[in-house]
């Protein structure tokens, strides 16, 4: 009997705290479509499909360091001094220029400070923006679903293995071990690569 109201006391308290996460982690997501979080609605879409303009003209630094890099105000102008110089938002980016101000873009996809991530390599192993990014190329507002999620958190929790989301150490490891086992790649699973 007391085993018993033991159990479902402790059931309780189990559920009490799943519901309580995923209130707390509904209560974060936004309602309805995500307005950009930028200085600049900048539309991914427009530059990439529509004009036809490379991923690396833009994040030209990608292939040769650790950061891919964002293009700097006076690239911008290089084709908005012309390019749809009377849009509101294509204005915006002239003000900036004008008052030699950089863009004030907001960060997005970031991995904590102890951890090492070179662009460089993958780039060089031919891994595309998309793998990784996923299709860019169709966004109007650059948008990353990365770290823990509640859901896959609950199915690691009874025992399945759902992938893990983008940016989180599972999710690295998972690549360098499948890349290592079928394309004789030698991505580094030992600690210290990733972490100094
Ligand atoms: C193997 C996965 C992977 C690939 C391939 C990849 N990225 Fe990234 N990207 C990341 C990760 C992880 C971060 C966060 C890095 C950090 O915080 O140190 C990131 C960050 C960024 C950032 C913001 C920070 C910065 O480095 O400037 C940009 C912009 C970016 N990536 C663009 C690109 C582009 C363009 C390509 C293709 C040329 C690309 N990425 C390929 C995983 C990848
Ligand atoms: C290689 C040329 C080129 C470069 C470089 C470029 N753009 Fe554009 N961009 C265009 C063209 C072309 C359009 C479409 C203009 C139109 O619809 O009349 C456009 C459209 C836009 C729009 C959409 C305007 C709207 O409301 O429809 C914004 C915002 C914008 N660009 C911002 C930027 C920013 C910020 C940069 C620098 C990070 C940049 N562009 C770099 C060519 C370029
Ligand atoms: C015309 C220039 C331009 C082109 C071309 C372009 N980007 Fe970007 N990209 C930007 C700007 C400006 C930002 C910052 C604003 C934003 O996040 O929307 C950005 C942001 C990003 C980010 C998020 C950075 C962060 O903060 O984490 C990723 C990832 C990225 N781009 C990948 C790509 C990929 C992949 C392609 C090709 C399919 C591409 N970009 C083509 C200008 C460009
Ligand atoms: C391929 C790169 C890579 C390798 C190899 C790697 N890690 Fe990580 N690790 C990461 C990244 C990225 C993060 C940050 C994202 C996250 O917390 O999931 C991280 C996070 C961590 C954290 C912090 C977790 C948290 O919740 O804050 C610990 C602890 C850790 N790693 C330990 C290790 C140990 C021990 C090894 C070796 C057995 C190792 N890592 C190997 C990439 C790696
Ligand atoms: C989609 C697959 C994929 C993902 C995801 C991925 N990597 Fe890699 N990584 C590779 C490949 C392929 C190489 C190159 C192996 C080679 O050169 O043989 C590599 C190499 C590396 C290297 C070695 C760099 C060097 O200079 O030798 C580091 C460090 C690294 N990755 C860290 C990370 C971290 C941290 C993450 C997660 C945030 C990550 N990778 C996610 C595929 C991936």
């Amino acid at each position: 009997m007391g085993a018993k109201a033991g159990v479902g006391a402790l059931g309780l308290v189990l559920l009490a705290i799943l519901v309580f996460l995923a209130v707390s982690s509904w209560s974060r997501q936004p309602a309805g479509a995500k307005p950009s979080i930028q200085p600049i609605n900048f539309p991914h879409r427009v530059h990439v499909q529509t004009y036809k303009i490379d991923c690396q003209y833009c994040h030209s630094d990608a292939r040769r360091s650790e950061y891919a890099g964002l293009p700097s105000v006076q690239r911008c102008m290089g084709c908005h001094r012309i390019a749809g110089a009377a849009l509101p938002e294509v204005k915006k980016v002239a003000d900036y220029y004008a008052r030699g101000e950089p863009i004030p873009w907001v960060r997005v996809n970031k991995l904590p400070e102890f951890t090492y991530f070179p662009h460089k390599a993958h780039i060089r192993a031919s891994v595309t923006c998309q793998t990784c990014h996923g299709p860019v190329e169709t966004m109007m507002t650059f948008g990353a679903e990365t770290g823990p999620r509640l859901t896959n958190d609950l199915l690691t929790l009874v025992g399945l293995r759902p992938a893990p989301p983008p940016l989180t150490m599972g999710w690295c490891l998972d690549c360098h071990r499948r890349q290592n086992a079928t394309a004789g790649a030698h991505a580094p699973l030992d600690c210290v690569t990733c972490h100094h």
